[in-house]
């Protein structure tokens, strides 16, 4: 089996790759232009990392709650937060392998790549129902099926992408209402004579009322 990647050890420089911060605002703003959020909402971002979907989404809702299993990568958002004196963000280290679950009910919940760092991604939706409030929303990012080259390292990579179709016809089949996709953003990875290019979906769907 795949061993766990150490999130810790790159989250100091996670914010460097520019990459990394174009998909995230793309992410966000395919969020905001889906769900329109508003500020009677308390939403979580499973999987947030350094905060980079978490803080663009943070003026529009009335609080997130970042949640991952990496203190490392908690850290760098957590220091964001004091820095700007942010008050309606908090953070809380939970791994869903371990079946560690944060605390509350949520009007929306968010994730950007990190389902193909789960082994069993049915089990994240699952958690998901859980934890929505009735009504709630769900907008969860990642990579349409790839070739298997995005990751220069696949360590603790569990799916060379998605078929967004399917996972639609799974949350249809697990309760979920009103699902769409789109395409949130294109990864260009490779030199510029061998350009590769990896579409990100962004799928929504909300918890029947
Ligand atoms: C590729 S990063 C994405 C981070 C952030 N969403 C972003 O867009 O920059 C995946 C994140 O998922 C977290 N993660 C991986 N497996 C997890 C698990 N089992 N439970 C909670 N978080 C997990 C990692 O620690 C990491 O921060």
């Amino acid at each position: 089996m795949n061993e766990k990647r150490d999130f810790d050890q790159v989250a100091p420089s996670w914010d460097e790759e520019p990459r990394r911060v174009k998909l995230a605002g793309n992410v966000a703003s395919s969020i905001i232009g889906a769900i329109h959020p508003d500020q009677t909402m308390d939403a979580l971002d499973f999987g947030c990392g350094t905060g980079l979907v978490t803080l663009l989404l943070r003026p529009w809702v009335r609080s997130i709650l970042g949640v991952d299993s990496s203190r490392g990568m908690l850290a760098v958002l957590e220091r964001k937060v004091r820095e700007r004196e942010m008050t309606n963000v908090e953070t809380v280290c939970r791994d869903l392998e371990k079946d560690e679950r944060p605390a509350g009910r949520f009007h929306l919940i968010v994730s950007s790549m990190t389902l193909h760092h789960l082994p069993e991604p049915a089990r994240l939706f699952n958690l998901f129902n859980d934890l929505l409030l009735p009504g709630g929303l769900i907008a969860v990012a990642d990579l349409d099926t790839e070739d298997g080259n995005f990751h220069d390292d696949s360590t603790g990579v569990f799916h060379h992408g998605f078929d967004r179709e399917k996972i639609m016809a799974h949350l249809l089949e697990i309760g979920f209402i009103d699902c769409g996709a789109q395409t949130a953003d294109v990864i260009v990875k490779g030199t510029e004579a061998a350009a590769r290019e990896y579409p990100v979906f962004l799928i929504t769907a909300r918890k029947p009322s």
